[in-house]
């Protein structure tokens, strides 16, 4: 039993150590020597492993205490997480402006300006001033339960500076410092993984490291900006009581009382954002006072009262020092930039996407040449122009073709009449099953974690998987006798592939690279094998299904259109898919079988068929395809006589021509968003 006295200074530490903890990661102010703070926390934890009855959940000597979990549990979230509407430019901010004046009856609305942080939505729930659980956004209404990994984030308080009586939910965003992001991303190329493609990948996926002492290291931090529970009339206030509360809060923020505040607080972001030690990718604009926002309420996911200014894309110069073809998993070859390293926008770009031959083409862009780049938000880093005037003369800038034979293999290369693309046409070509397996275990996919490209490739060298189902036959052995693997990390891995043999249907469905065959057609296919198999169907029922199905029978799905439907007959009759099928039966697949889908919602689009095609500007395809469906409606991805609209952006080919063709009602993005409640 520890004596009065110990228990009082147990006490006194943790309070010692959380004053410390906030100084130096809050309010970054540290006012003790980090001698000092290491000699508290050995002090506590000496005492503490005395007397193991003294540890609490929020001792600060837990916050890599959580045991590494297999899985994260789903968490409901008390309130949908909700995204933002965005505003690309000046005008479309200034409509925002007048239609919440116009909903508000009144000229006068004040506003508040938060930096857009990019990083990763989470949700902290506080009770009685206490950390009992952080989730990640998830689709917003269900996340994932990811309290041991949040609670060794430092600037996430444990106790709140005031025991608040009830429940808080903290809303704010976790990220990784630019440096921290570059260092990750230095370490993974050099282990051979991909590099993170921004600071948000980079934070999700230290977020949802299986072990809290994996995130502890990547030096995550979070700012806070909204929170329930909270007794406030405005945003502002909000802000400074969450402030008041101990939590991080970004400094950078006004309160606007006119439009043109705000476009003046944006123009001093566009600034300052490259000194800022995080990326930001806009500015959030928010109408201040509660009952404003009340009042304005609501479109489907996105809030009538704020909007997010999204900076433009950020363009560099540079060199073109050589054009590398890629092939996926189809075996697709993709002509890819091999640049100078340039900065844009924050992060080092070495690689832009050329897309296609009939690109290269229209850009003329060749070895050598000055290119204009560009990076918007999440986007793959592209080439937009070249500039011709500063070729030298006399200088050699070779045109480039497509290989004759696969870079990887050196099979035969296939252009198909009248298809755009270039595939290998090896059906065994290492860097198709490299691809292949990538898409296989990623996140859509089987999700399984930390078979990256350096044990992919080093797997596929050893012989020891030719194909993704070879990877559920390794045993603990073989891994463990990989270079750098070490027991540890050799039973992780293979805890996590055999814990991937439960997976919903459609996740599996995907998993298997079934070309034209994405995350919402998985769905319609899982759905429609569901209401044919009992609940506890095997693989091998599920496969049975799929290879005797008839074309005819997989249009009639709804959501599948005729190129999907051959695509799926196609590949369940492919002879070399049959091994690969068989062995993932063999391996004891048990899919999940998905739950019947709820009645849809009275709404505009309720009961509607409909398809995106080119580029949305005003929010990402994602989000519009979950409103829609939020709205009743149903997503496809081909126009058939069965569609009822087709939205289409900048860009659009062969749906939009077909829409037309066929007479399907097309829209633009513009009139999509009217059509909005
Ligand atoms: S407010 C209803 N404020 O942007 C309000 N969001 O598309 C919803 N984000 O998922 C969010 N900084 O991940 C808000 N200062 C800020 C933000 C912010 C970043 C992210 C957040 C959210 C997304 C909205």
């Amino acid at each position: 039993m520890p004596t009065a006295s110990q228990e009082k200074r147990v006490a006194e530490l943790r309070e010692k150590i959380e004053k410390a903890n906030y100084e130096y990661h809050v309010l970054d102010q540290p006012t003790i020597a980090d001698e000092a703070y290491d000699a508290l926390m050995r002090e506590l934890q000496s005492l503490e492993a005395a007397h193991p009855e003294l540890v609490t959940p929020e001792s600060p000597t837990q916050r890599v205490g959580a045991p590494a979990s297999t899985r994260f549990a789903p968490v409901q979230h008390a309130a949908p997480m909700l995204s933002l509407s965005n505003a690309f430019n000046e005008e479309e901010l200034r409509a925002f402006d007048q239609r919440v004046r116009k909903l508000l009856g009144r000229d006068e609305v004040g506003y508040v300006c938060e930096l857009k942080i990019d990083g990763l939505a989470i949700n902290l729930a506080y009770q009685d001033g206490k950390f009992v659980q952080g989730a990640t956004r998830g689709d917003g209404l269900v996340g994932e339960d990811v309290t041991g990994n949040l609670r060794t984030i430092r600037s996430i308080p444990l106790t709140l500076r005031e025991r608040v009586k009830g429940r808080i939910d903290v809303r704010g965003e976790v990220y990784l410092p630019t440096a921290s992001f570059e260092a990750t991303n230095k370490e993974r190329i050099e282990r051979g993984e991909p590099a993170f493609a921004n600071p948000r990948n980079a934070a999700a996926g230290a977020v949802r490291q299986l072990d809290p002492k994996a995130t502890a290291k990547r030096n995550l931090a979070m700012w806070a900006y909204s929170a329930a529970g909270l007794d406030v009339s405005s945003q502002s206030e909000l802000l400074a009581r969450l402030e008041q509360l101990g939590l991080r809060v970004n400094p950078d923020r006004r309160v606007a009382k006119t439009l043109d505040e705000v476009i003046q607080f944006i123009g001093e972001c566009k600034e300052k954002r490259h000194t800022l030690q995080y990326g930001t990718d806009g500015v959030v604009v928010k109408v201040d006072r509660v009952a404003d926002q009340e009042r304005l309420g609501y479109v489907a996911r996105n809030p009538r009262w704020a909007t997010a200014f999204k900076f433009p894309a950020e363009q560099a110069t540079t060199t073109i020092e050589d054009i590398l073809v890629y092939v996926g998993r189809m075996g697709t070859l993709t002509p890819v930039a091999a640049l100078a390293p340039v900065l844009v926008g924050g992060t080092t770009v070495k690689r832009a996407t050329l897309h296609n031959l009939d690109e290269v083409r229209r850009l003329d862009v060749r070895k050598g040449d000055r290119v204009i780049i560009q990076r918007a938000g999440d986007v793959i880093p592209e080439v937009v122009r070249v500039e011709i005037d500063a070729r030298e003369t006399g200088k050699e800038y070779p045109e480039f073709d497509m290989p004759a034979k696969c870079p990887v293999c050196g099979g035969e290369v296939i252009h198909p009449e009248g298809e755009v693309a270039y595939y290998c046409g090896n059906p065994t070509c290492p860097a198709k099953t490299g691809q292949r397996i990538g898409h296989f275990v990623s996140r859509g996919g089987m999700d399984i974690e930390g078979v990256g490209w350096a044990l992919v490739t080093q797997l596929q060298e050893k012989g020891l998987v030719n194909d993704p189902a070879d990877l559920f036959f390794l045993t603990k052995e073989q891994l463990r006798e990989l270079d750098r693997f070490a027991e540890k990390s050799a039973s992780n891995i293979y805890e996590r592939i055999q814990a991937a043999k439960r997976r919903p249907l459609s996740r599996i469905l995907l998993a298997l690279g079934i070309r034209h065959v994405g995350d919402s057609t998985a769905d319609d296919l899982a759905r429609w094998l569901a209401d044919r198999l009992p609940k506890d169907a095997g693989l091998g029922a599920v496969i049975d299904v799929l290879r005797s199905v008839s074309v005819d029978e997989l249009q009639s799905i709804e959501g599948i259109g005729g190129v999907v439907a051959e695509s799926i007959k196609e590949y369940f009759s492919r002879p070399e898919e049959q091994e690969f099928l068989d062995k993932l039966v063999r391996a004891g697949i048990a899919p999940l079988m998905p739950a019947p889908r709820p009645p849809t919602a009275a709404g505009p689009f309720a009961g509607k068929t409909i398809v995106f095609t080119g580029t949305l500007e005003r929010r990402s395809r994602e989000d519009a395809e979950a409103l829609v469906r939020s709205l009743g409606g149903k997503i496809t991805g081909s126009v058939s006589p069965k569609t009822d609209l087709v939205v289409a952006g900048p860009g659009a080919g062969s749906k939009l021509e077909k829409a037309n063709k066929i007479g399907v009602r097309v829209v633009d993005e513009e009139t999509f968003e009217g059509m909005l409640p």
